[in-house]
């Protein structure tokens, strides 16, 4: 990968007013987190020295996102978005002295991988020293990408940008990604031969190919393939990238030796963790901070975020695990249950339609149908505690603060306010009334006046 330092440019400035959207347009997520963070991630095999973020004045939430994700990293601000050779100008201020490779890519190009971007700086490194490496792609619709104009002899000799080019120049269907390693001892003095005179009228980082060349020096090229260059300007490209990273992270999932029942209707986010022989059936969905342990088993139609699932615990069909969801080996979560921030030991069952909030529930305790904690008073959260073993009725709500003991049992559709002590029955309904020959007495009253 060459020895010299690495300087990542990230540029991001741009309005990106085809999203149509409040958001500045890198902070728009793919797989459960904005997508300038998935670009992020891909520099972990280049380990950069330098990071140099670029926005625009109004953007301070993209440089909150990143750092927050606990990256180091250095911010330049473009006041005028004039184009993509003039925010790289605007870097000048922290890069002027950096003689490494400058590695510049595009926001909203977040799908590149580690992979290709290691092949990039080892085609700069190569003896004829190219000024610039471009990496090229050929996707199935060259739309308005720019194009990569190469010699006979296979040089790279210029970028045209589709505003400018020419019918000829169009029908090349090699284009640019945008993703480009620039020498960067040259960098700033080709920056300064950049003009604005075409079509757009903005300064196009594309130019310093044709300045490199004017100057002597070689440009090199590198072919990516389309499912990792994807330049997202619109909620349909968005979407489209969100079908790319999710058919990735089913591949993955799938090699580490889990059963995906459905792939294309399983969704995970870019950190869901699998162990190994998970089973995973249809229309299930992850959000973000997902573990499941090995052996375990996710039926249909489950939404889950922010959960820990132990070995061989069964969740759903139709179950809602929310964040703290914390659930022990061997726990069965049936249908139309939720958990939220409770603890389930190992053994647990909670098999039909119940809400489980801010609670700790001992090993082996039976939740019946229909149990609720009530966990907010309309102003607090408080705690309920579920001893082991205990069995709690079906229909049975549970007003926290409160402690249901060890091997205890709650009477069906009982409200529980009070702590009940270990191996007792606490029951709080009405006790039942029979009124012996009611059914007839009312037909006699009703039907035969
Ligand atoms: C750019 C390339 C084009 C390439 C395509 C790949 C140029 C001139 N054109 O076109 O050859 O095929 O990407 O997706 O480089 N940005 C700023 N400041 C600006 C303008 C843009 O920071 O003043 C940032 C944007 O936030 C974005 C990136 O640069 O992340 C690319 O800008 P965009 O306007 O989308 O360029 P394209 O027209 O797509
Ligand atoms: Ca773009």
């Amino acid at each position: 990968m060459g020895t010299k330092e690495t300087a990542v440019v990230l540029l991001a400035a741009g309005l990106g007013t085809r999203m149509n959207s409040i958001l500045p347009k890198v902070l728009h997520p793919i797989a459960g987190r904005a997508m300038i963070l998935q670009l992020l991630d891909s520099l972990t095999d280049i380990d950069p020295d330098r990071i140099v973020l670029v926005i625009g004045p109004d953007m301070g939430l993209v440089s909150d996102a990143i750092a927050a994700a606990g990256y180091d990293f250095e911010v330049v601000i473009q006041r005028d978005r004039l184009g993509t050779g003039h925010a790289v100008q605007q870097t000048e201020k922290v890069l002027s002295d950096f003689k490494g490779n400058v590695l510049v890519l595009y926001g909203d190009s977040p799908l590149i991988t580690s992979k290709t971007l290691v092949k990039m700086l080892d085609a700069r490194a190569i003896q004829r020293n190219p000024a610039v490496v471009v990496l090229g792609f050929r996707p199935f619709d060259a739309a308005e990408y720019g194009r990569l104009i190469v010699d006979n002899a296979g040089n790279l000799e210029a970028i045209v940008e589709a505003a400018d080019a020419s019918e000829d120049e169009l029908s090349n269907d090699l284009c640019n990604s945008g993703v480009m390693v620039i020498d960067g001892t040259i960098l700033f003095d080709l920056m300064s031969s950049l003009s604005n005179k075409n079509t757009k009228s903005e300064f196009y980082l594309t130019d310093i190919i044709k300045f490199s060349r004017q100057s002597g020096r070689d440009c090199g090229f590198v072919e990516g393939d389309e499912e990792e260059l994807l330049g997202i300007n619109s909620r349909a490209e968005l979407a489209l990238a969100e079908t790319i990273i999710q058919d990735r992270l089913r591949e993955s999932a799938m090699e580490n030796g889990a059963t995906l029942a459905d792939p294309s209707s399983i969704y995970f986010a870019y950190d869901t963790k699998i162990g190994r022989d998970v089973t995973i059936g249809p229309n299930v969905f992850f959000g973000p901070g997902v573990e499941i342990c090995d052996g375990a088993e996710v039926r249909a139609f489950c939404h889950i975020e922010g959960a820990f699932i132990e070995n061989n615990a069964i969740i759903g069909p139709f179950a809602r695990l929310r964040p703290g969801a914390d659930i022990g080996e061997d726990v069965h979560i049936g249908n139309f249950v939720e958990i939220k921030n409770a603890t389930l030991a190992a053994g647990v069952k909670a098999n039909h339609l119940a809400y489980i909030g801010d609670t700790k529930v001992g090993k082996k305790a039976n939740i019946g149908a229909g149990t609720i904690t009530c966990n907010y008073d309309g102003y607090k959260k408080s705690m309920t505690e579920i001893g082991a073993g205990a069995f709690i009725g079906s229909n049975t709500a549970l007003v926290a603060p409160v402690k249901v003991g060890q091997n205890s049992i709650t009477g069906a559709g009982s409200v529980i306010t009070k702590n009940v002590e270990d191996s007792a029955l606490a029951i709080t309904r009405v006790e039942q009334k029979v009124i012996k020959n009611y059914a007839e007495r009312l037909k006699d009253a009703k039907v035969k006046k």
